[in-house]
């Protein structure tokens, strides 16, 4: 199944190992490739080792970067053979790169947009206060974004609609000021939620886009750790069952073929007001409003991981979707980064391997209901936590032992012989 071009493969993770045994920003540790190093491929600058300040070495040329690791499959064909998706967030900067584009076509076929189809990216306060109502519009970038994903066959995650994060505060208030200091009361509040969540299906099916969701983020991050509601003007005006309302006009106006999600990060730690939470989300007859959990999955490798299965594993018994949503994998745990030495990164891949593993055993077993699994972007230095070197692809664009795990190749996923 999992069958390589071994002659190559074998250069080419010499080649990628040895580029992982450095720290990233440690540039004077460049690695001294072994005589199996196929230099051709991705020569490592021996002599000169590339200097601190930005220009690439003249002399000795900075190595030509393969966008691609030269495996036989990617991560999609991997794990198409388990029935689910492959995912990365995607920002501007990654649609319109020409090196980011090349991994994404060979590595996925689902997209999250990383930041344009958030309320603040979506809501228009000047429309909003002509039209007396709330008014979605979708950027002209946004757009752009929709058709490269639509040109290159990739399934679109929505995210997020109702988050007490980037969302502007004008929303919350009369007339659509938040200058006037007042805000609106409850009946208002849930008429403009209606109004925004029925438009943002309306602008994408506008757009011709909408076949391409399968999944949306309605609610982002609405609950605590301490199993308490997150404080947010959604709550403040509309009250305790805004979540429910949420899920309510979602579900009345969003079409069948898009799932409806709850999505949330630190969830391990969240699993019984979740897990309680859930069940409320039920219309009259008791069928559920709500389709699947977004498991953020923006973990730690000090993470406990029986933890992290405990709760999928109980969430799971409700009858619902899993997806991971935006995983990555931080070196070290919060607060406190690990160094991306050789070791900090084989305890890396091993972690991403156990995991990904772990989720393929329980989908294989029909345990877990998952369909797609999402990574937050797949390069340490486009990621939103670069310091704790949290993705696949090192400094250099070379595969660590993450990218080994991510492809489910136990011996190269950093694991000692
Ligand atoms: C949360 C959000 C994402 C993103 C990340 C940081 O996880 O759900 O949309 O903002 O934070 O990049």
């Amino acid at each position: 199944m999992r069958k390589m071009k071994l002659g190559l493969l074998a250069a080419v993770l010499v080649v990628a190992l040895a580029a992982c045994g450095t720290k990233d920003n440690d540039v004077n540790s460049t690695p001294k490739p072994t005589e199996a190093v196929e230099l051709t491929a991705t020569p490592e600058p021996t002599a000169t080792p590339e200097p601190t300040a930005t220009p690439e070495p003249t002399v000795t040329p900075a190595p030509a970067v393969t966008a691609v690791p030269e495996f036989d499959k990617t991560i999609k064909d991997v794990y198409a053979e388990y029935g689910l998706k492959a995912g990365t967030c995607m920002s501007q900067f990654m649609c319109n790169d020409a090196r980011t584009q090349e991994f994404m076509k060979e590595n996925f076929n689902s997209i999250t947009f990383e930041n344009e189809l958030k309320p603040e990216a979506v809501l228009d306060q000047e429309a909003s206060k002509a039209a007396g109502d709330l008014v979605v519009k979708l950027q002209p970038h946004t757009l752009n974004m929709l058709k490269w994903c639509q040109d290159n066959g990739m399934a679109v995650r929505g995210h997020t609609i109702i988050w007490h994060s980037q969302t502007p505060n004008w929303i919350f208030y009369d007339n659509f000021d938040d200058k006037t200091g007042t805000l609106v009361g409850r009946d208002v509040m849930l008429a403009r939620m209606e109004s925004y969540i029925k438009q943002t299906f309306e602008v994408l099916e506008d757009s011709g886009y909408l076949d391409m969701f399968y999944a949306y983020d309605v609610v982002n991050e609405a609950w605590l750790d301490d199993g308490t509601k997150r404080p947010s003007n959604w709550l403040s005006t509309i009250g305790e069952d805004y979540l429910w309302q949420a899920f309510y006009f979602a579900d009345k106006y969003a079409p069948e073929h898009v799932d409806l999600y709850y999505n949330d990060f630190n969830e391990q730690f969240k699993t019984e007001a979740l897990y309680n939470f859930f069940q409320t989300l039920k219309d009259e007859d008791g069928n559920y409003l709500i389709d699947g959990v977004g498991f953020q999955a923006h973990l730690y490798t000090k993470d406990d991981l029986d933890l992290y299965f405990a709760h999928m594993d109980k969430i799971a018994t409700l009858g619902l979707k899993i997806n991971l949503t935006e995983l990555d994998v931080c070196l070290g745990k919060y607060n406190r980064p690990d160094y991306a030495t050789d070791k900090n990164k084989k305890i890396q891949g091993q972690f991403y391997y156990n995991l990904i593993n772990g989720i393929m055993e329980r989908v294989q077993a029909g345990t877990v209901k998952m369909d797609a699994l999402t990574f937050w972007g797949f390069a340490d230095e486009l990621s939103w936590r670069q310091e704790y070197n949290p993705l696949l692809l090192d400094r250099k664009w070379q595969p660590k032992y993450a990218y080994g795990a991510a492809l489910l190749l136990k011996e190269y996923s950093g694991f000692e012989e």
